[in-house]
């Protein structure tokens, strides 16, 4: 029941243009339907249905024993920032320092802290859409204005370079780049990366590479725009441990970027965090360096899942849908169905119980698409698509 209050609620204006991440909202209703004894596969929620690796686990459990239970330095402590350098530079070919290291509590608040510690009113920021909604909603929230480049499934979802130089304009102060892709699973090949940083040029315009899903690339290799020589200055990395570990709830991630850059990031710490989770941090630096087999283990498991569902996807009335090539998300092609891609979730979620997300769920350009995680078990992912199936039968 609403509540009654005496005064009315006065909020700032900004907040009227703030966004939100759909997948929250849709956990909740299908949660709802639970609770009247409805059954519901979830493959609405972007994250790995796998535990924290064992190993890391116990440097958690490890560390809260040891002490590492209070305030750390704002960019993170040293030894992890050193770690995830040495990473970085590993994995992306290029030299990094600690000072260019910030750790925060998850991927997301790099989006946040780039955008505000970048961002001017009327400045021009061009995202992926579709593409994770956090992006044009923190843009339009700093009075951004978010100009879109379409991902379109004729380019399996990467960056047209042509319409992106069309894009750039005097205005122009951050490109957001995501690969692999959140909610396609499409990624960008060397090529298209070396092409997007001839488009940009020697324009001081900075780049947000949001490479959460670096590690679960299936076909092809990753390549981010920080090893195309000279970009490496106007590029924000932004990694984490999130989806590569299994770690979403010990929320921490961090941002690669030059070191005055990254001393401002710092600084947007101290005023919102103070610091990441002590603890988690210690677990963080056993993740990076200590067994991988893990990650691969999952990514292999992924895949096959990938490939069952794509198959199934592809024999259903209405629904098509290409391989994607990284992340644990596939995105079907719908519009043969004749549905929009809202009524079409909203249906599948209350009369066949699937959670899946609406392609606009990430931007107007998603519309004909819908979204299905799959970060669950393939006993789940057969019988969500025998529904999805039954459900088209019936209704279509
Ligand atoms: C593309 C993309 N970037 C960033 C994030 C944020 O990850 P985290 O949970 O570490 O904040 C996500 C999570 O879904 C994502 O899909």
């Amino acid at each position: 029941m609403a509540q009654t209050t005496q005064h009315e609620l006065q909020l700032a204006r900004r907040m009227s243009r703030l966004g939100t991440e759909t997948a929250f909202e849709v956990l909740n209703r299908a949660k709802a339907l639970e609770k009247q004894g409805k059954s519901v596969i979830h493959l609405e929620i972007g994250e790995p249905d796998f535990d924290t690796p064992g190993n890391v686990i116990d440097a958690g459990v490890d560390a809260l024993h040891k002490g590492w239970t209070h305030y750390g330095p704002s960019a993170g402590l040293p030894e992890l920032r050193q770690t995830i350098a040495d990473y970085v530079a590993r994995t992306r070919n290029v030299k990094v320092s600690s000072e260019e290291v910030v750790v925060v509590p998850g991927g997301k608040p790099i989006i946040f802290f780039t955008i505000l510690a970048l961002i001017d009113e009327g400045d021009e920021v061009i995202y992926p859409n579709p593409g994770f909604p956090i992006y044009e909603s923190m843009v339009r929230y700093v009075g951004g204005k978010a100009v879109p480049i379409h991902l379109s499934e004729g380019r399996d979802f990467s960056v047209d370079v042509d319409e992106l130089s069309t894009l750039i304009t005097d205005r122009t102060r951050l490109i957001i780049l995501n690969s692999p892709h959140n909610p396609t699973g499409g990624m960008m090949s060397r090529r298209d990366v070396e092409q997007i940083a001839q488009a940009i040029g020697d324009r001081n315009i900075m780049v947000l590479s949001d490479e959460i899903y670096s590690r679960l690339v299936f076909e092809g290799e990753h390549f981010s725009i920080m090893s195309v020589p000279g970009m490496q200055e106007r590029t924000i990395l932004l990694d984490g441990f999130s989806k590569t570990y299994a770690m979403t709830g010990w929320r921490m991630g961090y941002g690669v970027m030059r070191a005055d850059l990254a001393a401002h990031v710092s600084r947007l710490m101290t005023n919102s965090n103070s610091c990441t989770a002590s603890f988690t941090q210690m677990a963080g630096i056993e993740a990076l360096r200590g067994d991988q087999a893990s990650v691969d283990r999952m990514r292999d498991e992924f895949k096959k899942r990938r490939d069952v569902v794509v198959d199934r996807l592809n024999k259903i009335k209405g629904f098509s849908c290409r391989k994607p090539h990284g992340a644990f998300y596939v995105f079907p092609n719908i519009k043969a169905t004749g549905w929009k891609s809202k009524p079409l979730a909203d249906a599948l979620l209350e009369q066949a119980g699937v959670a899946a997300l609406s392609g606009t769920a990430f931007g107007d350009f998603g519309e004909g698409y819908l979204r299905f995680s799959v970060a669950n078990s393939l006993e789940n992912l057969e019988e969500a698509m025998n529904r999805v199936d039954a459900w088209t039968k019936k209704n279509l």
